[in-house]
């Protein structure tokens, strides 16, 4: 029951978070994205400890289960400043023009209560708030001198020292990495193609009630699609497959005829994602979990460390069957899942998703934006042609056609101009990436990772599906000793081919 409320207000949480934080240009979202998992446990932290009547609550803490490594928390760069203040007010005609300053100063105000003066003043504000240093003290130098203000107190000051922000280390955290952006909920979004359809809502709400329901280890329930929606589906299917052989990169056509033979894909059916995951893990380690919407960047990427792919199980609205800015089952099933069967690029998707555990808001932020310009919209070299591997392309028929033309920009994959590239998530790109190979692509990714600020590395053990931290001798011995072992193996081998190739 307590993880009902708590999911229940988890999801009231990142819904009004969603309300405040939709952009259309993606790569401010990121920023908004990537802080969304910490104030979002700060949140859930904060309604579990209440607050007594009359008594302002405890000013809200780092999370207790952020990362320390075996000497100490790990500190980053201290540069924001963190105070609660009460703030006494003559009375409320002025509200807005002062509560404007919060947002003039990039302040976010973390708790907010009010309570009636107990004397002269007409309202007290209980106000929480962390911002950039100066910024702080430029709002409270602002505030005092403002004419509704009778009386600011300062209750707590801190400087804020970045901590690591938790991750998941073992696969079954990920139960914890559902923080949801409803930017494009149909629920929400007035622009959403469903947002006037009753049915259409209720139908999105059933499904995704699965992927709120999931656990890890449980199986992908299955999904009844109604014929319409299969409609929807084999229409992107059947025009997609025209393009699939001049378009879409090698590995991707191989990979979809696998699927066709082996997972139901085909124009009338829509696979299921258990009978897809149960394919994925005997292919390349990777796997499926159901989700109810777009992820948090943060979430999403850690995901992939452990080798899980989370996946939508609904459809876009039959209105717009040839174009969604959410993730649906359609892009999901056609786009990624034949490019995750693919062994090396399995392993490039697992690195970006291992090289993002830890790592700060800033760095999310660039990581974010270089899976958008590979994993989603990435164009290799083969065989002298462009080709595309990313599925926000293998899956849209019109973009893919626009991106192989002469139209669109096209330039080298180089993460450092990859990760600080501008897009949208709305329209076709104007710039697309272009790299040699998936190799070329890994280790590039691999390079970059290596600058990132975090001070230790992460390994990932599939045995027990745990994330190892690197950070001290012990773990040194520990994957020396793994890796001695894989170079025996490596070495019996050569002499096995070269006794057979001697003979
Ligand atoms: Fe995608």
């Amino acid at each position: 029951m307590a993880d009902e409320e708590t999911a229940s207000r988890r999801l009231a949480f990142q819904k009004s978070y969603s309300i405040e934080h939709g952009g259309t240009w993606r790569r401010r979202s990121l920023i908004e994205d990537a802080k969304f998992d910490t104030l979002a446990n700060n949140e859930i932290e904060r309604e579990h400890k209440g607050s007594v009547d009359g008594v302002y609550p405890e000013v809200p803490k780092e999370d207790d289960e952020v990362f320390k490594t075996a000497n100490g928390d790990v500190h980053i760069v201290p540069e924001t400043k963190r105070c609660s203040v009460v703030l006494s007010v003559r009375d409320t005609a002025g509200m807005s023009r002062l509560f404007k300053n919060f947002e003039n100063y990039r302040i976010i105000i973390q708790h907010i209560e009010s309570r009636k003066a107990k004397k002269g003043s007409s309202l007290d504000f209980f106000i929480a708030f962390e911002g950039i240093r100066d910024d702080v003290s430029n709002l409270m130098k602002v505030l005092k001198q403002n004419s509704v203000v009778n009386d600011i107190r300062v209750l707590t000051e801190e400087d804020v020292t970045e901590k690591v922000p938790w991750f998941p280390r073992h696969i079954s955290d990920l139960d914890r990495c559902q923080h949801l952006l409803t930017k494009f909920d149909p629920e929400l979004d007035y622009d959403h193609p469903g947002f006037a359809d009753k049915e259409y809502r209720k139908r999105r709400s059933m499904i995704t009630q699965i992927a709120f329901d999931h656990r890890h280890g449980q199986p992908i329930p299955r999904i009844e699609y109604t014929i319409e929606e299969i409609k929807c589906w084999g229409h992107v299917y059947s025009n997609l497959w025209k393009l699939y052989n001049t378009h879409a990169c090698r590995e991707h056509i191989r990979n979809f005829r696998i699927l066709e033979r082996e997972c139901g894909y085909s124009e009338h059916n829509i696979p299921q994602l258990e009978d897809i995951s149960n394919f994925l893990k005997r292919r390349t380690g990777f796997q499926l979990r159901p989700v109810a919407g777009l992820l948090s960047a943060r979430d999403f990427l850690a995901s992939l460390a452990f080798r899980v792919f989370q996946c939508t199980q609904y459809l876009r609205h039959p209105s717009k069957p040839d174009h969604t800015v959410e993730p649906d089952c359609v892009h999901e099933l056609l786009g990624h899942v034949p490019m995750l069967a693919d062994p090396e690029f399995a392993q490039f998707s697992q690195e970006i998703g291992l090289a993002s555990l830890g790592a700060s808001d800033a760095d999310i932020e660039k990581f974010a934006t270089i899976y958008w310009f590979t994993v989603e919209f990435g164009l290799c070299k083969q065989d002298g042609q462009l080709k595309a591997y990313g599925a926000g392309l293998l899956s849209a028929y019109g973009e893919l056609a626009y991106a192989l033309s002469d139209k669109p920009e096209k330039l080298p994959f180089d993460p450092i101009k990859t990760a600080i590239q501008m897009y949208d998530d709305q329209n076709y790109q104007t710039t697309y990436f272009v790299a040699e190979s998936f190799n070329d692509v890994k280790e590039k990714v691999r390079q970059y990772a290596k600058n990132i600020k975090r001070p230790f590395e992460v390994r990932y053990d599939p045995y027990t599906q745990t994330v190892q931290i690197l950070d001290n001798d012990e773990a040194l011995k520990d994957i020396s000793r793994v890796v001695r072992g894989e170079i025996n193996s490596l070495c019996d081998v050569i002499r096995r081919i070269e006794h057979v190739s001697t003979r």
